[in-house]
């Protein structure tokens, strides 16, 4: 048995994808996976996926083109394609998936299912990997679910904790004075990380300077964001998260409905809110001071007809 937790940027989506850095926390769920089948027995590699009821076979990764849906299973026998054909013998083992994450949430979980794969093959076959070699391998399957990825999501997902992530850089962890307890809610509008990002790259086109001002002013919250967490700063933090918002909100990634979800939030008590992940649906998060006010913004989200769920980092 094999598993990797999703998780929540804090600050900084987006701008990674253009080099500057991300705050991300590991969420405890994520996927959990296991094997179904001794080697020998299966002509190819086989990925079951729980709650989901799919079940594919891996498709070489020169495969052809695939659709963009988040479940499609074309797309996802590619994707498991790619991490069987990372192998230097692709295993021919079939595995089974337990999803604990809603896919396209904007919550890791498709990265949490590529390392999680990646760990129950490892497993069975004797490989000793460290976290970033895993999330090597985890990004070739996120580059068929997500076109462009940073890498911000496997990294996460192989090694958890608060860490500020920087492509093509060792994960560098945050040490966190307090535990933040964090409320997140989901918009019910499917989340479109690949679109996302694509919408954002034809903008980085058109207004390059813009763009990178913005990112800019991105990479600062980071920054301030860390040295908050590091001094236990809950109401910085908050007041971070709120600029993050605006910014993002230039980049037309939120929606009326996140923005609602956020307004409602602060309104409740929480320090702070913002999107996390691609944005344009999917997922908000708000900081709150305590459990008792993460029950109160949790209650606020659900009365809006939302889901929430209250997380601890
Ligand atoms: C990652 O969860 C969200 C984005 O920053 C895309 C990426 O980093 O690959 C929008």
């Amino acid at each position: 048995m094999a598993r990797a937790g999703g998780k929540v940027i804090l600050f900084g989506e987006h701008g990674v994808v253009y080099g500057r850095p991300a705050l991300a926390a590991g969420l405890s769920t994520g996927a959990t996976a296991e094997l179904v089948s001794e080697p020998g027995v299966l002509a190819t590699a086989r990925l079951s996926v729980e709650p989901w009821g799919v079940t594919v076979d891996a498709i070489a990764p020169d495969a052809g083109a695939v659709s963009a849906a988040p479940v499609d299973t074309s797309q996802l026998a590619q994707a498991f394609g790619a991490i069987v054909h990372a192998y230097e013998k692709p295993p021919a083992l079939h595995v089974r998936v337990r999803m604990e994450l809603p896919s396209g949430a904007g919550l890791g979980g498709s990265a949490a299912l590529s390392v999680a794969i990646v760990r129950a093959f490892d497993e069975a076959l004797g490989i000793e990997r460290t976290p970033s070699e895993v999330a090597d391998i985890a990004l070739r399957a996120e580059r068929v679910f997500h076109g462009n990825p940073s890498g911000v999501d496997t990294a996460m997902a192989a090694a958890g904790g608060v860490a500020v992530y920087r492509k093509g850089q060792p994960l560098a962890p945050v040490f966190v004075k307090k535990p933040i307890i964090l409320v997140v809610g989901h918009s019910g509008e499917p989340g479109m990380t690949k679109e996302t990002v694509a919408s954002v790259a034809r903008q980085h086109a058109q207004r390059p300077d813009k763009v990178e001002q913005i990112f800019a002013g991105m990479e600062a919250i980071v920054n301030n964001g860390k040295s908050a967490l590091e001094r236990g700063d809950l109401d910085s933090l908050g007041q971070l998260m709120e600029l993050n918002q605006k910014l993002l909100v230039t980049l037309v990634l939120s929606t009326p409905r996140l923005e609602e979800m956020c307004t409602v939030a602060v309104k409740a008590g929480a320090l702070g809110a913002k999107l996390t992940g691609g944005g344009g649906g999917s997922c908000m998060i708000a900081l709150v001071s305590d459990a008792e006010s993460g029950r109160t913004v949790r209650e606020a989200l659900e009365k809006l007809g939302r889901e929430a769920f209250v997380a601890l980092v």
